[in-house]
């Protein structure tokens, strides 16, 4: 049986447009998902909206909607921008729908009975955009929150708790028997942290409001939106229900893993598992926590106009260029900035003159000097054939290294250090001088067999990655469907193949000057239209 892998990423908030930013972990995910796939896992993707919520009712009365239409509305829209980006989900769960509501009531019922949720007062202060309780002293200056600088709302309710410090000992415990709990290593440190100050009883519940869950056994309270959200990874597996099936397939099964961004780490290291344990589930999985896509001047805001959305970039340069960007550009445990520069340096380098003319050089050669027609050699003939070869070696071993740790940026980089090592392959065995002798030609097939079978492995490799791209390089090349899978991920499984002979560049060189241009007037327009169509003129 194979083994699996159930990948999830947060489930966005519906209280507005999914910027680049929020994108970014579900094409993370996404390659993920495919990488795992392509390496034979029973995978599973899930991802979906978080569409209870005080912000949301807020946002709706706005608009002057209801709650249902705002969301209903906004999880179209995520999922229109899911096709374009071509994500390969399997389930996406919204926590407005009865198959999560059932679950959330069900569990936060079980906590009551076992004592682990009890009834008391809350008095603290709130902040919406974030969903969060802070205390007076955790607060910034005017009672600001100190995640986002926004201003919190003193709350005082009556309200339902969850002991959290119950767990305390035994979630440190987790942490330090499993040192991959929690990846990168410095935001685990920041956990434990936070754990060690002591951890306060979570409010759970909620009686200002309306739009969420109810409590089964007392309706005027409104479970607290996290609970709700974070439940989502096992309703959606069918947990507590008459069908566990996938639950007990994925959940108990080999590999699980969230990803989330930086800011929620806190909610997924200690709520999360403590929920799990107070309900005697397995803490079978990981989490990744990334760092932010940044504008120049700071955080991406749409208050503050600062913001890029992936539909206008894909419809003008392709969906390829931005994955690669969104997955090269974040390091594994930093941050990234966004500028126009660096977007279009990135395809005019890495894209259109590393890797798109290497492959086109390839097969114009192939055409020029073999009428298409490459065979495998009998042997090696240069000494930097050796070379080539070991760098491809050493680039698959990489590249399982940094993909099964979520370090996809990495693995990328290795990747153009390849491609760097096979372009400078072609200066050093130079193909148009041995095309001028006529007994040259087992050298030259040779040149040709080791440059098509480096851009075979390198298409394999990307495939996850550039999915567009990828497959344009294997039709490009003609190479065989058997040859595409990663059980062919060996130098020279290649016998004999015959190369398109009408090549086409698979990534286009832009005009510099011309598309910062555009990319900068794009970030200035769109902030515009998306104010007007969310808040003043679009129907939904
Ligand atoms: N609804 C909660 C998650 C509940 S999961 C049980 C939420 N939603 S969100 O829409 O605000 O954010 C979703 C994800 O987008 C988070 O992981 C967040 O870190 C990520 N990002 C939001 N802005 C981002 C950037 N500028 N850059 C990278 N990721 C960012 O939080």
């Amino acid at each position: 049986m194979n083994k699996t892998f159930y990948i999830t990423t947060p489930i966005y908030y519906s209280s507005g447009k999914l910027h680049i930013g929020n994108s970014y972990t579900t094409v993370l995910c996404d390659t993920m998902k495919r990488y795992k796939k392509l390496r034979g896992y029973d995978t599973r993707y899930l991802t979906g909206m978080d569409e209870h919520g005080q912000k949301v009712e807020t946002v709706a009365k706005e608009l002057n909607k209801t709650p249902q239409d705002l969301v209903d509305y906004l999880s179209n829209s995520t999922k229109d921008l899911w096709k374009l980006l071509d994500i390969q989900y399997d389930d996406f769960i919204r926590t407005t729908e009865k198959r999560h509501k059932k679950v959330v009531k069900k569990i936060f019922e079980q906590l009551l009975e076992q004592g682990d949720i009890y009834l008391g007062n809350y008095e603290g202060y709130y902040c919406m955009a974030d969903e969060s309780f802070f205390t007076k002293t955790q607060l910034g200056e005017n009672n600001t929150c100190p995640d986002c600088g926004r201003k919190t709302k003193l709350v005082k309710e009556e309200s339902y708790f969850l002991k959290l410090s119950k767990y305390e000992d035994r979630l440190l415990k987790h942490i330090d028997d499993n040192p991959d709990f929690i990846t990168p290593e410095s935001r685990k440190n920041e956990v434990v942290a936070f754990i060690k100050q002591g951890l306060h009883d979570l409010s759970v519940s909620r009686t200002s409001f309306d739009w969420g869950v109810k409590v089964v056994s007392n309706p005027a309270h409104v479970v607290y939106v996290w609970i709700d959200a974070l439940s989502n990874y096992i309703s959606a597996l069918g947990y507590n229900t008459d069908d566990d099936s996938l639950y007990q397939k994925y959940w108990n099964g080999d590999e699980v893993i969230h990803v989330v961004g930086k800011d929620i780490l806190r909610f997924h290291a200690i709520y999360w598992p403590i929920m799990l344990m107070a309900l005697d589930v397995p803490l079978n999985f990981k989490l990744f926590a990334h760092g932010w896509y940044l504008m120049k001047d700071g955080k991406m805001s749409k208050s503050k106009g600062k913001v890029v959305y992936p539909g206008s970039l894909i419809e003008k340069y392709g969906l390829d260029p931005l994955r690669y960007y969104l997955l090269k550009e974040l390091p594994y445990s930093g941050d990234g900035i966004f500028t126009p520069e660096d977007f279009i340096a990135r395809i005019n380098f890495d894209l259109a003159n590393d890797f798109g003319n290497l492959l086109n050089r390839t097969i114009s050669m192939a055409n020029k000097y073999f009428d298409s027609k490459i065979y495998k050699p009998a042997k090696d003939y240069f000494d930097v054939d050796k070379e080539l070869k070991d760098k491809v070696q050493e680039t698959i071993d990489l590249y399982k290294e940094d993909m099964d740790k979520l370090k996809v940026s990495s693995a990328i980089q290795n990747i153009w250090k390849l491609i760097s090592r096979t372009n400078k392959y072609i200066d050093e065995t130079y193909p148009w001088v041995l095309a001028k002798d006529d007994s040259k030609k087992l050298e030259l097939n040779n040149v040709l067999y080791n440059l098509i079978e480096s851009l075979r492995l390198i298409g394999i490799l990307l495939s996850p990655i550039l999915i567009n791209a990828s497959k344009e390089l294997f039709t490009q090349l003609n190479i065989p469907k058997e040859l595409q899978k990663w059980d062919s991920l060996n130098f020279g499984e290649l016998e004999k193949l015959t190369v398109t002979n009408k090549p086409s560049p698979i990534f286009p060189r832009l005009d510099k000057k011309v598309e910062e241009e555009y990319i900068q007037n794009l970030l200035n327009e769109e902030m515009i239209i998306e104010q007007n169509k969310l808040f003043k003129k679009e129907k939904i």
